[in-house]
């Protein structure tokens, strides 16, 4: 063991760890008018930590300001020009600064509501927060908020800083007051510490020096409590690297590198690989082209094993017998999308390296972000906090967030913005996930194809109300039939005259209607049937998630008949009745249809005659078939 510590400590003296000041992350969170900016500046200015050229841009900058030439303290840190011209921070702007006992990372993060996306990517990087109330206020909406979101994302170490102190005349009583709500408020939060501190941003009380003005308040100013505060995390022993690539330089070397997430590693030490659960011993450790006997957390590493194993990006090696496996988990949630959480969707996945697609299959509650009180809900809105069933398409490799946040965080990527939906922490594995097993049965999709002497398809039309998919598809399917193929054809009023019978036409039961034809169709298809579906299928996230179910099996066939025509024929009058309100939620009209952007086949049956378009799809179709 000995032998082991001493080789890390040979490494992180190498590298110049040793020589370093400790580092404090943290960032800063209140609402417009709290003095955020105004705070941090004060405090590099106090304690001199500008450089001259900044120094004389603020007092250049201030005589223009609104202090009436007084310095005006916020203009250094709201670097951004559109935050100086509307007066609000837009954006996350990251210091770096300095002083004799410590270096720091400062995120200042924005208060708004509508930017709680900024604040939560801000905590995320951070391990302290201050939160900043203004004294003739006390704790409002925003603080709780701010609170929630800073738990949520890890940080353990809070500082309460109660501002505009100066304008309550240093008010012993409600100071004591504002602390008092804020410790209820924090009260059942995971937190390892919490300092409350009077100051005042403007007038410099406190910030960098006791104030004179607070005799009463026993405690450290901010800065000299941010140079002293311990948030070194308990440090979990079990070595843990996410693999993020896999190194193949030639055919005989091939090694995994990331980052070590947790622990240590030594050559020679057993590790087993996740999920695969194979046990292998470390080879070899590289860090950048140099060979090492061990390394350490934080490093970035290529590990070589002695013998082969099932690993690729996303997978896990370690050394605990901890970290799970699962395909279903429950998760709490920050919802950070314009666009509406709808269970039934499917999104992207990250936990760690691992990017998977996955679906939301139940909202449980929402929880209220201010009393922390469960809501029943079925859908959540931007900036709200939900708990939520997530299932997997195959198995991921997790840890709670309170072990690894690494392995116990994640975020929800929009498969077609691509933009980050939610972010949030892993609760627990839910049972079901490993109590239910897949069972293997002798006949396979294979065999029953071989019968009926044909590989399986499945046919998806998609298009507007009228637009002729159901006669298409009707067509296509006698057409199949007399050349001999078996086929079934799931049209979209008749199915749910029976196993839809419960899903009407908004958003989320339109999604549920599609997810359960999808998995229908691969049934079908896993009986060795060509399978037709005729479903309007308006959304483009849905039919990629088909797409995903169904497989490689999956034809897009787009009938792309003008709304125009498909309202022209109104075969079924519905047209009419939506047009006069009678029908909500019409696609086409009150009700978005997402035209595909690749589908293989498109056809516009206003330009064809029947037996044409016919044709024409099922030759198509056969170039694809073959
Ligand atoms: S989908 O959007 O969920 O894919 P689906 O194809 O099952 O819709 O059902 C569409 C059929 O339901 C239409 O052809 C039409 O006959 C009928 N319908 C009734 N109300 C609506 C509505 N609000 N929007 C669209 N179709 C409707």
């Amino acid at each position: 063991m000995t032998k082991k510590l001493l080789a890390v400590w040979k490494d992180v003296s190498e590298r110049g760890i040793s020589k370093m000041k400790s580092l404090l992350k943290f960032i800063t969170c209140g609402s417009v008018d709290d003095g955020k900016s105004t705070l941090i500046g004060h405090m590099l200015y106090d304690a001199k930590l500008l450089f001259a050229d900044q120094e004389q841009a603020l007092e250049l900058d201030s005589k223009v300001g609104s202090r009436g030439g007084e310095i005006d303290y916020s203009l250094l840190l709201d670097g951004l020009m559109a935050e100086r011209e509307q007066g609000i921070t837009i954006d996350v702007a990251y210091r770096y600064f300095t002083t004799d006992n410590r270096s720091f990372i400062v995120a200042d993060t924005p208060g708004h509501e509508e930017y709680t996306r900024n604040m939560a990517v801000g905590a995320s990087f951070a391990e302290l927060a201050i939160i900043l109330v203004d004294a003739t206020k006390g704790v409002i909406t925003q603080t709780k908020r701010h609170a929630r979101i800073c738990a949520l994302m890890g940080i353990k170490h809070l500082v309460l800083a109660v501002n505009k102190m100066d304008l309550i005349e240093f008010d012993q009583k409600r100071f004591e007051e504002i602390k008092k709500d804020f410790l209820q408020l924090t009260h059942g939060f995971n937190l390892e510490s919490i300092q409350v501190i009077p100051v005042s941003a403007t007038e410099g009380d406190n910030i960098t020096k006791k104030s004179e003005n607070t005799l009463w308040y026993d405690g450290l100013p901010l800065l000299p409590y941010l140079e002293s505060v311990d948030v070194t995390k308990e440090q979990h022993d079990s070595f843990i690297l996410p693999v993020q690539r896999v190194s193949r330089p030639n055919h005989t070397f091939r090694g995994f590198q990331g980052q070590i997430e947790a622990g240590t590693i030594s050559v020679g030490d057993d590790i087993t690989t996740l999920p695969s659960n194979e046990k292998a011993k470390v080879k070899s450790i590289l860090v950048a082209d140099k060979e090492l006997e061990s390394a350490i957390v934080g490093q970035p590493v290529t590990i070589q094993l002695d013998r082969e194993v099932d690993v690729s990006r996303g997978n896990v090696l370690t050394t605990s017998s901890n970290i799970q496996v699962t395909d279903m988990f429950t998760a709490t949630i920050l919802w950070m999308d314009d666009t509406k959480l709808i269970p039934g969707r499917n999104y992207l996945v990250k936990v760690g390296t691992k990017v998977l697609p996955g679906t939301v299959m139940s909202i449980k509650h929402k929880i209220d972000i201010n009393s922390g009180e469960h809501i029943p809900a079925d859908k959540a809105f931007k900036n709200e906090l939900v708990e939520c069933d997530i299932s997997l398409s195959e198995n991921m490799v997790f840890d709670t967030f309170e072990n690894n946040e690494a392995l116990g965080g994640l975020i929800l990527i929009d498969r077609v913005s691509n933009m980050t939906s939610a972010c949030g922490v892993i609760e627990h594995s839910l049972r079901r996930s490993t109590n239910v097993i897949w069972q293997e049965t002798d006949i396979t999709r294979e065999i029953r194809s071989q019968q009926k002497g044909q590989k399986p398809l499945t046919l998806w039309f998609t298009g507007l109300s009228g637009s002729g998919k159901s006669t298409l598809a009707n067509a296509v399917e006698k057409r199949l039939v007399s050349l001999g193929h078996h086929t079934m054809l799931l049209d979209g009023d008749n199915v749910r005259h029976g196993l839809n019978k419960n899903l009407g036409f908004k958003e989320s039961d339109r999604v549920e209607n599609i997810r359960r034809i999808a998995e229908v169709a691969k049934l079908m298809n896993d009986a060795g049937l060509i399978t037709l579906t005729s479903f309007i299928s308006p959304y483009d996230s849905d039919r990629q998630s088909a797409r995903e179910v169904i497989g490689k099996e999956y034809i897009e066939i787009y009938v792309s008949t003008p709304l125009e025509e498909c309202e022209k024929r109104d075969v079924k009058g519905l047209y009419k009745k939506a047009r006069t309100g009678e029908i909500p939620n019409f696609t086409g009209i009150s009700s978005p249809y997402e035209a595909p952007e690749n589908p293989e086949i498109e056809i516009d049956t206003s330009k064809y005659t029947l037996e044409e378009a016919t044709d024409y799809v099922v030759k198509e179709i056969m170039k694809l078939w073959n």
